[in-house]
């Protein structure tokens, strides 16, 4: 029978892991007074010769929780898992997944390298910044798109929308749920100022006007591009801007950066171990797709 480890902690991690049917063995952990970490499979006899799921996310805390999440990979091979199967959330580190500036590392490999070394044989994630990323791991991976799911949550509040890319590369995440919902898509053009940060972006002839515009992209981070974004669609004439993203890490003041630049709503899944309160914010479920998704990777169907 599938085995769950779930990072302690990750509420959103414990429901999926039920919801797959897997049996949650219960986790303990400390930090010893050097601020070293610990963790430990309180039963590690109901892990021996099962298949083992564990269950994580990357956010808040990456490296913390990337560690932990080692140690339960290790934990789980040294009870004697008979095959591993990471899900992670949310995969940190994946927008530095290649080199912009030379001189610099492609840290999202670094993560792939290390899961697969530590003994992850399969892995899923959702809407990982760029699938290239997931090339860097040598085992078989899954990276689950949930844009849909996003935007049919977000329709409620449109009318005559379209759903628009804040860049070229969140075009495939735009395209998705149009596709299926039959709705028309187009993308921004945007520029990073890759030390400074500063999102500007290049006039490009997109029909908003009087329409309602349903963002999509993968992560809300300093709310920069969002805000940058639809500020210009507002600006534009489109009468209302909705945003979703998958991952919503809400740094410092995004949310009111976001607020101001006059959001209706903002709509992210539930892959962090943060939740951020706000009038703005709701959250969609997306464990049926990912526990799915998870039964066919785990060979669990
Ligand atoms: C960039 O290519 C990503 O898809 C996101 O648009 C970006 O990382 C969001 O970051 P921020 O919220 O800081 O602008």
């Amino acid at each position: 029978m599938l085995s769950a480890l779930v990072l302690p902690g990750f509420t959103a991690g414990f429901y999926i892991a039920e919801r797959v049917g897997a049996k949650i063995v219960r986790v303990s952990e400390k930090v010893f007074p050097d601020g070293e970490l610990y963790i430990r499979i309180e039963e590690p006899e109901k892990v021996a010769g099962n298949p083992v799921m564990v269950v994580s996310t990357l956010y808040p805390n990456q490296l913390e929780n990337l560690f932990k999440t080692l140690m339960l990979i290790d934990a789980a091979r040294n009870a004697g898992a008979s095959r591993l199967v990471l899900y992670v959330a949310y995969l940190a580190y994946s927008r530095q997944d290649k080199i912009f500036l030379p001189g610099e590392p492609v840290s999202a490999c670094i993560i792939a390298r290390v899961l697969k070394t530590a003994g992850v044989e399969r892995l899923l994630t959702v809407d990982v910044h760029s699938p290239r990323v997931l090339e860097c791991f040598e085992g078989s991976s899954v990276n689950l798109v949930v844009s849909d799911l996003l935007v049919e949550h977000a329709i409620k509040y449109v009318t005559n929308p379209i759903i628009i890319a804040p860049d070229k590369g969140a075009l495939e995440r735009a395209s998705l749920p149009a596709g299926k919902l039959g709705l028309e898509y187009d993308y921004l053009i945007k520029q990073r100022d890759r030390t400074t940060g500063e999102i500007t972006y290049i006039p490009r002839e997109v029909k908003v006007e009087g329409r309602d515009v349903v963002l999509v992209d993968d992560i809300i981070s300093t709310g920069g591009t969002i805000a940058e974004a639809s500020r210009m669609l507002l600006k534009n004439g489109a009468r209302r801007v909705i945003v979703t993203a998958t991952h919503g890490l809400f740094v410092g003041n995004a949310l009111s950066k976001i607020g101001d630049a006059g959001v209706y709503r903002i709509i992210v899944a539930d892959t962090l171990l943060v939740k951020h309160f706000h009038p703005l914010v709701e959250y969609v479920d997306i464990s049926e797709k990912v526990a799915a998704a998870l039964a066919d990777l785990s060979g669990s169907t």
